[in-house]
């Protein structure tokens, strides 16, 4: 399985990593689903919805920065710095990832499409176009701390990402949507498949005539629909796909 996936990369004009919360795991960053996942533990539509932000902003930002704290501590594993090897020695590679942990940009991937926004960003609520970058220190990252970011203006920040109920930003997603028209090779990695509408890129790759693999631990709802599945963590088979091309 994997030499015939090796060959197709090597073979690629173009090459592009779908990335999920998976690919982050072995870095100690949870995933959402699964046994350990944040959504075992809390309800999403308490935190990650813009209804939840108006209810109860402080709650919002506390949980934001609680994860802000585990992201400030992590580091890329060797998942992602495969990945950003790959996109070195290859003409045209791209990441497409759901997280927004920031850990591709880290490993050294340059060519990045975050799809959920990035948590270390926080955006006006009056002003969606006014983006203030919050890197990991002082209160950004204390999920003890009650305190409510504000934009220049005054208004609220609330955190930079798509929440459920929210559409992508239109220039993201067709930028993703021709990555995955225009890709020879498309690698799945540790996502559940199951948010939409990045969980129909798949489809419209394979659509496309491009060849699906799937990297993750377990079946997922897109497993049915790969020519290949490398079954096993993204920090083990990602260096060894990129050995073997
Ligand atoms: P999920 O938590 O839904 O799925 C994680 C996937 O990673 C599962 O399929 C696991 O089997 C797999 N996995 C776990 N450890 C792995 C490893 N070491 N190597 C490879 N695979 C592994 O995460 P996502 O699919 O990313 O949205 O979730 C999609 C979106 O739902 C997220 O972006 C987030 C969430 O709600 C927003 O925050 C908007």
């Amino acid at each position: 399985m994997l030499p015939a996936v090796a060959d197709a990369v090597r073979a690629a004009r173009s090459v592009v990593a779908l990335t999920g919360a998976g690919i982050s795991a072995e870095s100690g960053v949870p995933t959402f689903r699964g046994e350990e996942g944040l959504w075992r533990s809390f309800r999403p539509e308490d935190l990650a919805t813009a209804d939840a932000f108006a209810r109860d902003p402080s709650l919002v930002w506390r949980w934001y920065r609680w994860r802000r704290q585990i992201i400030a501590g992590v580091r890329p594993n060797p998942g992602h710095v495969a990945l950003a090897r790959l996109e070195a020695r290859l003409p045209r590679f791209t990441v497409l990832t759901q997280n927004v942990d920031g850990l591709h940009g880290l490993a050294g991937s340059a060519s990045v499409v975050e799809l959920h926004g990035n948590i270390w960003r926080a955006r006006c609520t009056v002003e969606p176009g006014r983006i203030v970058d919050e890197r990991p220190s002082g209160p950004s990252c204390s999920p003890d701390s009650n305190e409510l970011p504000r934009c220049g203006c005054g208004a609220l920040l609330r955190p930079d990402i798509v929440w459920f109920g929210e559409t992508l930003d239109a220039g993201v997603l067709a930028q993703a949507a021709e990555a995955v028209r225009t890709c020879d090779v498309l690698l799945i990695v540790g996502t559940s498949g199951l948010v939409y509408p990045v969980a129909a890129l798949p489809e419209a790759a394979r659509h496309a005539g491009a060849t699906l693999v799937e990297i993750n631990v377990a079946r997922t709802s897109l497993t049915v629909i790969m020519d290949h599945v490398l079954r096993g963590p993204a920090g083990v088979v990602l260096p060894a796909l990129d050995a073997a091309v």
